[in-house]
């Protein structure tokens, strides 16, 4: 197994917003990955947290009549509750408010600074402040920011970036490190970007003062994405490099993000790092936008879905797997009612949930409750446990493992393999029907049902990153002890001996019905 530290980050959450499926979406993606990488038997630290500075949060604050420190601290509170809701298994919740962060984004100024990367000169221009962006005029599209977020002119004293100077060593980046990106579609826009030619970027703010204070010329504060950029540090203990997790987990393995922050991701933050001489994060992989029952989410269509409201209704399980499938990772996809009550239904529950439940009332009836024992194998039933032999890892050349396609962040195909094979063995069961075997022939029942077992609980342990409390309530019933359950157990060799009692069989994916109005 490779036991390489893993880092892996969500951005960090406005607290302008309450958070929506978009926000639970990149942390449920980060969440599988991190549960992943533990049960691959690496060593994870996973990051979420909240980004409470900035123009946008002192307006909605004043908007609201509160200070922005009581807005920050009752949104960050929800961000922190989605995460236990969605059962995210993050090791740290960071919030740029904290001490710890604001001596981090400090010395992360100053360490650019020391090395001639920040000049002082004043700013004229566009600014977002849905976006927290600043956009050149060219860039506009009818007056507004190319997002379609109104902008406004600022004109104030600013300290300046030398992003300009950045350009090349970006580009040569991009190129010696072919992963840094993806997917691919977003890696090209980027690299097109900084060919287009770098401008140098403002990154204080004197009009306001909701922010961290600039080191050494407390009339400034800093610019927010260059405050929330540096949490991925502060969690780690720096500005102390000698801090353990620091030395542990920097450079980050993974900066999971939203495609609409990409550019601040793969050019301003590398630039950044560079210019403090700081390693450069591995990866940064940008997911698409929801879209729900075809319309943009926004506030004002007032649209959003809350994830506690499709965790009330389908399970938290349903919806963490939902999120997961339905859109191929990397592309927009659209939320609607009905997609969730298909994929819950014929994959979770007539899928998945019906094997199981098959199986083992079955083995329950007809074998005493205990794991039968088998006895000669069919090519039927070695066909099927090679099946499942490769679910987690293929012989080269032979497709993508689960394994492979994990590590290529495309979730919903890693769920297609584990869907495939459930499939096969729903089929198989068909065809052997063991229920008629138990008079006609006991011996072929078992084996048949053992061939089974072995399927369920590879796919058990296969999918716990993605629906954790069901595949554990699968394991309990399958009587597979709680420490061999990780990847290094996968094989067919680590199966429970024949003969061991299983618990009563229960259903664990339930089908979904409208209730009566
Ligand atoms: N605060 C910044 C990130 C700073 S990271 C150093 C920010 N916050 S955000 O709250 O606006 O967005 C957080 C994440 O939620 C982004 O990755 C964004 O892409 C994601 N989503 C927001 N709406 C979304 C959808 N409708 N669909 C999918 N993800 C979306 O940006």
């Amino acid at each position: 197994m490779n036991n390489k530290p893993f880092y892996i980050t969500t951005p960090i959450y406005y607290v302008n917003d309450r958070p929506h499926i978009g926000h639970a979406y990149t942390s449920v993606a980060c969440d599988v990955l991190a549960r992943f990488k533990r049960l691959s038997g690496e060593e994870v630290f996973f990051l979420t947290g909240t980004d409470e500075h900035g123009l946008k949060v002192e307006k909605s604050a004043n908007a609201a009549g509160v200070s922005p420190q009581a807005l920050a601290d009752a949104n960050s509170q929800h961000f922190r509750d989605l995460t236990q809701m969605m059962n995210i298994s993050n090791d740290d919740f960071i919030r740029t408010t904290e001490k710890r962060h604001i001596a981090s984004a400090q010395k992360l100024w100053q360490d650019m600074q020391a090395r001639g990367h920040i000049t002082l000169g004043s700013y004229s221009g566009w600014y977002s402040v849905r976006d927290e962006a600043y956009y050149q005029e060219s860039e506009l599209v009818g007056g507004k920011a190319p997002t379609g977020a109104e902008v406004e002119w600022v004109e104030e004293p600013s300290y300046f970036f030398k992003l300009s100077a950045f350009g090349d060593r970006l580009l040569e980046h991009y190129a010696k490190n072919p992963q840094f990106i993806g997917p691919e579609t977003r890696k090209n826009e980027i690299v097109s970007f900084v060919k287009g030619g770098l401008k140098d970027l403002s990154i204080s703010r004197t009009t306001f003062s909701w922010g961290i204070p600039v080191p050494g010329d407390e009339k400034h504060i800093m610019y927010v994405w260059l405050d929330a950029l540096a949490n991925y540090l502060s969690a780690l203990g720096y500005p102390d490099t000698d801090a353990r997790l620091y030395k542990t987990f920097w450079p980050a393995a993974l900066h999971m993000v939203g495609k609409d922050i990409i550019r601040f991701h793969t050019v301003y933050w590398p630039a950044f790092l560079m210019a403090a001489e700081l390693p450069l994060p591995e990866r940064v992989f940008a997911h698409g936008w929801w879209t729900i029952e075809g319309e943009k989410m926004s506030k004002s269509l007032g649209n959003a879905i809350a994830p506690g409201a499709l965790v009330d209704e389908f399970g938290l399980d349903q919806t963490r797997y939902f999120l997961m499938r339905e859109v191929p990772f990397g592309n927009d996809g659209n939320f609607s009612r009905q997609g969730m009550i298909n994929r819950v239904n014929s994959e979770l529950s007539n899928n998945i949930g019906n094997l199981a439940q098959r199986t083992l009332s079955i083995i329950n009836k007809n074998c005493g409750g205990m794991i039968p024992q088998p006895n000669a194998y069919t090519a039927e039933d070695e066909a099927l446990l090679a099946d499942a032999k490769n679910l987690y890892i293929l012989p080269e050349g032979k497709g993508s493992s689960l394994h492979d396609l994990m590590e290529a962040q495309q979730f919903h195909l890693a769920l297609e393999r584990v869907l495939e094979l459930s499939s096969a063995a729903n089929a198989y069961i068909d065809v052997q029907a063991p229920w008629k075997l138990k008079k006609e022939d006991p011996d072929r029942m078992n084996t048949v049902l053992y061939v089974l077992y072995c399927v369920i609980r590879k796919i058990s342990i296969c999918l716990q990153p993605f629906t954790p409390d069901s595949s554990s309530k699968m394991l309990d019933q399958l009587g597979v002890a709680e420490n061999m359950r990780d990847f290094a157990y996968v094989g067919e060799e680590f199966c429970p001996r024949p003969g061991t009692v299983l618990l009563p069989p229960q259903p664990v994916f339930l089908r979904f019905t409208e209730k009566a109005a």
